[in-house]
């Protein structure tokens, strides 16, 4: 088996975190890294015991993107920069026919998106996109509950994704101590993470938005005055089959809680992932079944195929899952990688939400860059 040689771009906790994971699969190696904050190869971070020079003595180490491209000779690169800044570093390692996997969201813009699509057409190279909900057991349990039937249409979704952030927390100052992308991004474009597994069971694609927002209640609102970030923005989405899909997403948030809950009612049954006192509880009862009372799923965990695997770290071992489908698609074996195009898909609902939030949750119809009438204008 020929070794893969793998980049991290990106060296705040999450590209440091995944780069240490994606060097624990077989045959793979962490062969080089960039980042414009050296300190974060050369110096030991955050929850580590070491820096990544010294549990990476091989691995190169650059502070310029282009340069690494140029010189790195790897096979692929993982882009981990800030959440509002992926695309411009995907386009260029696709026009140099490095393979890449891109953290969500996948692009901040239309144009963007636009951009992307055209340079993977012309690309040599691959490109699939960390959406790693997508890896869990939530996902793997509505599909599979959706395939047996047990589901029947999905008519109406909800999903929330609610974290907290809490002045003077030693975490919070610690997550945003390489960039401001937690303060900045508009909370309705992180929807990548409930979206995700939902889109997996809709039959047609999110064509239409209302979105609203809170406003923003900060003490220091003057500051961020500009950059219009709410409290709290809540999206409706409809699919072009008329399914509707409501997805909750936080910027200031007092609760102490980190929420990833989904329920989705189908014409046949009923599934949710509730967090309950810190644990995921998932439920559903469906009429094609002699006991049509709600109950509770056993278990609990980590996607079937990746339950009993030490190495599967990362998010309860979502993340390892999803490195390992990318290296299994870079050696061309069968993966479950999820393409730029499902990757636009949950990206760009939140894109046109953000739009219609500030004029007022006025409807907008949404358009994908593979679709004829494709256009950037809003
Ligand atoms: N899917 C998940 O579970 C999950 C969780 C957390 C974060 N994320 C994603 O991971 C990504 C990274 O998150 P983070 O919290 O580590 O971000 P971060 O802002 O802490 O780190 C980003 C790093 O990129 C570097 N960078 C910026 N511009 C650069 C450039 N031109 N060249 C090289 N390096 C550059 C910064 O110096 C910084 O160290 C984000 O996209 C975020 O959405 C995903």
């Amino acid at each position: 088996m020929k070794e893969l040689k793998i980049g991290v771009v990106g060296l705040g906790h999450r590209g440091r975190e995944l780069g240490k994971i994606v060097a624990t699969i077989d045959g793979v190696k962490l062969a080089a890294a960039c980042d414009i904050r050296p300190h974060n190869w050369y110096q030991q971070q955050w929850l580590s015991n070491a820096s990544m020079a010294e549990m990476f003595p091989d691995a190169a180490f650059y502070e310029d993107y282009d340069q690494m491209l140029d010189e790195a000779d790897i096979d692929a690169i993982i882009v981990e920069t800030g959440a509002d800044i992926h695309a411009e570093f995907c386009i260029k390692a696709l026009k140099k026919n490095v393979n890449v996997l891109t953290d969500i969201p996948v692009v901040a813009s239309l144009k963007e998106a636009e951009d992307i699509w055209n340079a993977a057409k012309e690309s040599k190279a691959m490109i699939y996109v960390g959406s790693n909900p997508n890896f869990g057991l939530l996902a793997y349990l509505i599909k599979d509950f959706y395939d047996k039937g047990l589901l029947g249409k999905p008519y109406c979704m909800e999903a929330e994704y609610i974290h907290w952030n809490l002045p003077g927390n030693e975490e919070d100052v610690h997550i945003n101590e390489n960039g401001d992308w937690r303060k900045l991004l508009v909370p309705i474009r992180y929807c990548t993470h409930s979206l995700g597994p939902l889109l997996t069971i809709v039959d047609s694609p999110l064509r239409k938005v209302s979105c609203f927002g809170t406003g923003m209640h900060a003490e220091n609102a003057e500051e961020y005055k500009e950059r219009k970030k709410d409290d709290m923005m809540c999206a409706q989405y409809q699919t072009e089959s008329g399914a509707v899909i409501r997805i909750m997403r936080n910027g200031r948030c007092r609760a102490k809680i980190g929420h990833h809950n989904y329920r989705i009612f189908g014409t046949e049954g009923y599934f949710e992932k509730i967090e309950r006192f810190g644990k995921s509880v998932f439920r559903y009862n469906s009429t094609k079944e002699l006991d049509i009372e709600l109950k509770e799923m056993p278990g609990g965990g980590m996607h079937p195929k990746y339950a009993n695997n030490p190495k599967a770290v990362g998010h309860g071992g979502v993340d390892y899952a999803m490195l390992d489908n990318f290296c299994m698609a870079l050696r061309g074996e069968p993966n479950e990688s999820i393409s730029l195009k499902d990757g636009l898909a949950l990206t760009i609902p939140g894109i046109y939400a953000e739009e219609s939030a500030k004029r007022g949750g006025e409807v907008i119809t949404m358009r994908y860059p593979w679709e004829k009438d494709w256009t950037t204008k809003i």
